[in-house]
């Protein structure tokens, strides 16, 4: 068989570990396996790379995707679609293991009910793909955000100050709540509830009475103050129709500052979040997922995507996965609220 492989949407660390997956797992069984470049921008454009053993050797620990991603979406093309589907062909592919988040994932169910042969491997920082407990990435940012809340903690100490911590998490604030507990945070605000400006203030003023003069505030990028709109970065949308957010932060850090009094300060952490070696959770989250898409190929079980449930890796229908948007589970954020104030 011949496999194609490729990676698209923000990139995020694990993307590695499932390319050398694939590629040794085919290879194994007498497959073979070409990486195409950038996402659908490479099938477009009909740009690979044969991956071989030297090809993936060494890659398992590196962040980022050594096949290169982008946000190229073939419905946006003029024949996009078309021209994928020739291509497809033209390089004798019998499947493509498409990884990605919601956009790309999007595309490969679109595809795959226009008759390519297509198997799905969810991955986000964002952790916001439904039909899986976890996509690969969130892990390793959860972790860097939370060192990073450590670190931000000792000064916050030092100097009385009040920290908000922006984090990434467009649609849903999974980072924020996670490494927000991790972390010890004194509120998290997240996309799901809307800023409620005089509880935040008032949790930290009553903080503040019983002799905590600091507190830090995690802030998801796409959270927004009740009867607000998003805070925006650029107005001009991506091929998926998505803007660019931020700005949140710096928003919360002045209210809350004239609102208490309290010195404050504002540290945006962006990609730092999506860059950097994966975590060993990804890792291995990531060689399962890769080897499971693998043998779903060899099934022909296509229009199929895995995914983790408990701790046990499963497949189910793409479209499962691209339908709606998994949200914080409110449980988490009732536990992480014990802790606010
Ligand atoms: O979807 C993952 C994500 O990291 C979001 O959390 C964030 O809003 C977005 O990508 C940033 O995209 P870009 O890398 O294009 O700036």
């Amino acid at each position: 068989m011949k496999i194609g492989i490729l990676t698209g949407g923000g990139d995020c660390p694990g993307l590695n570990s499932v390319i050398r997956a694939v590629t040794r797992k085919a290879l194994n069984e007498g497959d073979e396996v070409l990486g195409i470049k950038y996402g659908w921008k490479g099938l477009l454009e009909k740009d690979c790379v044969k991956l071989d053993l030297d090809s993936v050797s060494g890659i398992l620990p590196k962040g980022g995707t050594v096949l290169g991603t982008s946000r190229t979406n073939p419905y946006k093309k003029e024949n996009g679609q078309q021209i994928v589907k020739e291509n497809f062909y033209d390089l004798n592919l019998d499947a493509l293991i498409a990884v990605g988040g919601e956009d790309t994932l999007g595309v490969a169910t679109k595809l795959y009910k226009e008759g390519l042969n297509i198997v799905g491997v969810p991955k986000t920082i964002d952790n916001d793909l439904s039909a899986t407990d976890f996509t690969f990435g969130f892990d390793t940012a959860v972790n860097i955000v939370t060192e990073c809340i450590d670190r931000l903690h000792t000064t916050a100490e030092s100097h009385n100050r009040i920290m908000v911590v922006e984090v990434m998490g467009r649609h849903a604030g999974w980072i924020a709540t996670y490494a927000g507990i991790a972390g010890g945070a004194d509120f998290i605000l997240i996309p799901e509830i809307p800023i409620d400006i005089e509880e935040v203030c008032n949790s930290i003023i009553s903080r503040h009475k019983r002799g905590k003069n600091f507190s830090i505030i995690v802030v998801a990028e796409g959270a927004v103050f009740k009867n607000k709109a998003l805070f925006v970065q650029e107005e001009k949308r991506d091929e998926f129709g998505h803007i660019r957010l931020g700005g949140i932060g710096q928003a919360l850090g002045k209210i809350i500052e004239d609102k208490t009094g309290f010195e404050t300060r504002v540290t945006v952490l962006g990609h730092i979040q999506r860059g950097g070696t994966p975590s060993a959770f990804d890792r291995v989250l990531a060689t399962r997922f890769g080897v499971k898409a693998y043998e779903l190929v060899k099934e022909k079980r296509f229009g199929r995507m895995v995914a983790l449930r408990g701790n046990k890796i499963i497949d189910v229908w793409l479209e499962e996965a691209t339908g709606e948007l998994k949200r914080v589970d409110l449980a988490l954020y009732e536990i992480a609220k014990i802790f606010f104030g």
